[in-house]
C-alpha cells in the first residue's frame, strides 16, 4: 500500500499537531459538479453509479482534482444496507430515495436478514479497494454508514419524511419492535464499517442525519445507544495506524457532552452551535469537525472567507479541528465558491498552528 503523503486529516481527528487545519466537504462528490452529472449520466441511475467501482472511483476523485481537499470520501450511499436487507432501494427523480418494501410490523422486522457485508455489499468493498488504490496515498479515504436510527427512519417511512409519523408511532406504541430493528441495524453497520476498514477505509463517519428530531430521552434510547454499540465493535487500528471514528448527529448540539462520552474520536457539528462553545463543552475528549453553514457558499468570496476566518478564530489555537460544512454541500452551489472555501481554510489557519 502506498505511503500516506497527507495525513493532516487523520492527525487532527486524533488531536495531534498539524501545519494547517485540514478540510473536506460532506457530499463533496455530487450534483453541484458538472463532471459528476456527466459521469452519472453515463452510469444511468444513481445506484448503477454506486455499483460500478471504476465510475464510483472516478466521481470520488473529481472534487480532489478541483480542490486542495485533505480527505476523500467513498462514493456510495447510506441506504445500501437496507437495500442489502432486501428492501429494494430506488430513486424517483426529484423525490429522493424510496423502498419497494416498507417495515411496519414485528413480523417485518423478524424477517429481515443481517447482511454479510463482504458478500452482500461486495460492490461497496470493490469501490473502497479501487479508490484506495487510485488515491495512491494522496489523502486518506473516509468510509461511512448511516446510524441505525437514521436508516430505520427511511425503512419505516418508506423514504424521506417531514414528520416521521410511522417511526415515531412505532417508537411510542411498540418500542420493543423498534429496538429489534435497531439492534439488527447496529449489527449490520458494525460489520459493514469493519469490512470497509479491512478493504482500505482509513477513518469512518456515522451519519445520524435524523437524530436531532428526537426528544433528549428518546435520542439516548433510540439513537445514541446504538451508535455506542457500533463504536465499541469497530476495528480501531489497521495496518499499523489508528482508524478514527467520527459521529455526526445533525441538530445534536445540545447533547455534545454525552456524545463526547460515546467512544468516538471526533464529533461532527452542524452550524447551529458555535464551535467555541462546543470546544469548551467537550474539553479534550474528542476532536470537532465542522461547522460552516453550507448556504454561506452562495455568498461572494469575501463573505465566504470572513465566515471561515470567524470559525477558525472561534476554535482558536491548538489541535483537534477538521474544517467542514455543517451538512452536505447544496446542489446549486457554484463550484468556484467551494474552491474559495477550501483555500481560505488552509490560508487563514496557518497562524493557529505555529
Ligand atoms: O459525501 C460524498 O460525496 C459521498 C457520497 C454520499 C452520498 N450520500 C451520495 C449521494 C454520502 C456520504 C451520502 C450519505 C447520505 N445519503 C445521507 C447522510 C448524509 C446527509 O446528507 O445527511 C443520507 C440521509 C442519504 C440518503 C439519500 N441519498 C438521499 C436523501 C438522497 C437524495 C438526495 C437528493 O438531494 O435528491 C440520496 C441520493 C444521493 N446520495 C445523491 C448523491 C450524490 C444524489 C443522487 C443523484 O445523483 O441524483
Amino acid at each position: 500500500m502506498a505511503e500516506l503523503k497527507n495525513d493532516r486529516f487523520l492527525r487532527a481527528l486524533l488531536r495531534q499537531p498539524v501545519d494547517v487545519t485540514p478540510v473536506w466537504m460532506m457530499r463533496q462528490a455530487g450534483r453541484y459538479l458538472p463532471e459528476y452529472k456527466a459521469t452519472r449520466a453515463q452510469a444511468g441511475d444513481f445506484m448503477s453509479l454506486c455499483k460500478n467501482a471504476e465510475l464510483a472511483c472516478e466521481v470520488t476523485l473529481q472534487p480532489l482534482e478541483r480542490y486542495d481537499l485533505d480527505a476523500a470520501i467513498l462514493f456510495s450511499d447510506i441506504l445500501t444496507i437496507p437495500d442489502a436487507m432486501g428492501l429494494g432501494l430506488y430513486f424517483e427523480t426529484g423525490e429522493g430515495p424510496r423502498f419497494r418494501k416498507i417495515i411496519r410490523t414485528e413480523a417485518d422486522v423478524a424477517a429481515l436478514p443481517v447482511p454479510d457485508a463482504a458478500r452482500d455489499l461486495d460492490y461497496v468493498m470493490n469501490a473502497v479497494k479501487t479508490i484506495r488504490s487510485a488515491l495512491n496515498g494522496r489523502v486518506p479515504l473516509i468510509g461511512f454508514s448511516g446510524s441505525p436510527w437514521t436508516l430505520a427512519t427511511y425503512m419505516v417511512e418508506g423514504g424521506s419524511s417531514k414528520d416521521f409519523r410511522h417511526i415515531k408511532q412505532m417508537m411510542y406504541a411498540t418500542p420493543e419492535v423498534l429496538h429489534q430493528l435497531l439492534d439488527k441495524l447496529a449489527q449490520s453497520v458494525t460489520d459493514y464499517l469493519n469490512e470497509q476498514i479491512r478493504c482500505g477505509a482509513q477513518a469512518v463517519q456515522i451519519f445520524d442525519t435524523w437524530g436531532g428530531v428526537l426528544s433528549p430521552q428518546m435520542y439516548m434510547e433510540f439513537s445514541l445507544r446504538y451508535m455506542r454499540q457500533i463504536v465499541s465493535g469497530l476495528i480501531r487500528e489497521h495496518d499499523g495506524r489508528q482508524v478514527p471514528v467520527i459521529l455526526f448527529t445533525k441538530n445534536g448540539g445540545q447533547w455534545l457532552e454525552t456524545l463526547a462520552e460515546a467512544g468516538a474520536d471526533a464529533l461532527g457539528l452542524d452550524w447551529t452551535t458555535n464551535i467555541d462553545d462546543a470546544r469548551r463543552r467537550v474539553g479534550h475528549k474528542v476532536a470537532l469537525q465542522g461547522n460552516m453553514d453550507p448556504s454561506v457558499l452562495y455568498a461572494p468570496p469575501a463573505r465566504i472567507r470572513a465566515e471561515v476566518a470567524d470559525i477558525l478564530e472561534r476554535f482558536g489555537p491548538g489541535e483537534g479541528h477538521v474544517f467542514n460544512l455543517g451538512h452536505g454541500i447544496h446542489q446549486f452551489v457554484d463550484p468556484e465558491s467551494a474552491g474559495v472555501f477550501v483555500d481560505a481554510v488552509h490560508e487563514l489557519s496557518a497562524k493557529y498552528h505555529q
